[in-house]
């Protein structure tokens, strides 16, 4: 119906979400997927199967949209770069803003040049530049994957130098930066969007609770933070939006400390930390997507309750993986609260995989929380 044709470079779930939100608007993503079988690529009415990699594909998949996005931050910048210098094709956020999310080294000395607060690093070359950072910062330290980590995956905690130059060795080819191990109270994270105009719209600070490197729950709003607090974290991340220029959503990762906030890492798109908004704001981060990269005006991102609480379901066991199992929990799941949503991704489970989240809504934070972690838990195979 006359939108502009919004394409998305891969075709996780959160393409499959954002293709959810686009039916909404009368429109559809057309996403380029790995596989005909990836997430959204099972559900999407436009896919086209190709290698994000391979400028060729990249090309081909642009020159039949008019707005191109990611559903992740692994598509190389010289390649975008490439499709904004062919015309044609708005890319969205563009390469200069992406290369923030895709380079955990780039990002720090950015966010350090704006003035914004980040724990003390330094880059990798040798195993003497990690004795030499800790030398200062004391151990333990953090080691992380310049680029391509995820999920927890590119980053180690090194408790001595022993242990450091296990990780070094292990990863040997890889650029590594080190960084100050935080000695946080917890983690949150302040999710904005912005859009190509400048308008700009933040929804409530959220607590974010990792295990093993992995966001395994989200409660919005983070319970009990200091009131000044939360804003100052919302005007944060909407100046990091502003000053590094991006476009869509950006998800600001951030550490309290008892001596303030610090920012641990960016993501430029839908983000695990917003995915609450679907059920639990008026306007969800797929949606505020959508909008901000097509130049829409952006959506209230007001709470459409006191409490959400949003817990991944985690793939269990191997063997619990058939469909017809997890089918048979969703049952349990819907018959002992109809209140939950549920949200399964299509994807084959696999230990510590996320393959879906369920969110509540309600008052009362404990029993909100409650349910939706027992509802994800029991979906991922526990007892
Ligand atoms: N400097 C640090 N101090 C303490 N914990 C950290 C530090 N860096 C990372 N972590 C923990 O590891 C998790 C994953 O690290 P992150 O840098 O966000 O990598 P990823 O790209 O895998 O999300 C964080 O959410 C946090 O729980
Ligand atoms: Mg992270």
């Amino acid at each position: 119906v006359g939108l502009p044709v919004l394409g998305m470079v891969g075709a996780g779930q959160l393409a499959r979400m954002t293709e959810q939100a686009a039916i909404s608007l009368g429109s559809s993503v057309r996403v380029l997927a790995d596989t005909p079988g990836d997430s959204a690529a099972q559900v999407a009415a436009d896919v086209e199967v190709g290698d994000y990699r391979s400028l060729a594909d990249l090309r081909a998949f642009a020159a039949r949209c008019d707005v191109v996005t990611f559903d992740h931050e692994h598509v190389p910048g010289p390649h975008l770069r490439a499709l904004v210098a062919d015309g044609g094709v708005a890319v969205r956020p563009g390469p200069d803003a992406l290369r923030h999310a895709q380079d955990k080294a780039h990002m720090r000395r950015a966010l350090v040049g704006n003035g914004v607060p980040v724990p003390a690093w330094a880059p990798v070359r040798e195993p003497a530049d990690v004795d030499r950072f800790a030398a200062d910062s004391g151990w333990p330290v953090v080691l992380k994957a310049v680029v391509g980590g995820y999920d927890g995956r590119g980053v180690w905690f090194a408790a001595d130098a022993g242990a450091a130059s296990e990780v070094l060795a292990a990863t040997a080819g890889t650029p590594l930066l080190v960084e100050q191990h935080v000695d946080l109270v917890r983690e949150l994270a302040a999710v904005v969007a912005r859009s190509p105009s400048g308008q700009a719209a933040a929804w409530p600070v959220v607590q974010t609770v990792q295990r093993a490197g992995i966001c395994r729950e989200v409660l919005a709003p983070a319970p009990g933070l200091d009131a000044d607090r939360a804003v100052a974290a919302q005007e944060l991340a909407l100046r990091i939006a502003r000053d590094l220029d991006v476009v869509g959503v950006l998800a600001v990762e951030l550490f309290e400390t008892a001596a303030g906030i610090y920012v641990n890492e960016l993501a430029m798109r839908p983000h695990n930390s917003g995915h609450w908004t679907i059920e639990g704001a008026r306007t969800s981060q797929f949606e505020q997507h959508v909008r901000a990269v097509l130049d829409l005006p952006l959506g209230d991102p007001t709470m459409t309750t006191p409490y959400a609480v949003m817990a991944n379901v985690l793939g269990g066991r191997a063997e619990e993986g058939a469909g017809y199992r997890l089918a048979e929990r969703l049952g349990h799941v819907f018959a002992h609260d109809p209140g939950v949503r549920v949200h399964l991704y299509g994807k084959q489970s696999r230990p510590g995989r996320k393959i879906g989240h369920v969110t509540a809504l309600g008052a009362d934070p404990a029993a909100v929380r409650h349910r939706a972690v027992s509802a994800a838990a029991y979906l991922g195979g526990a007892q």
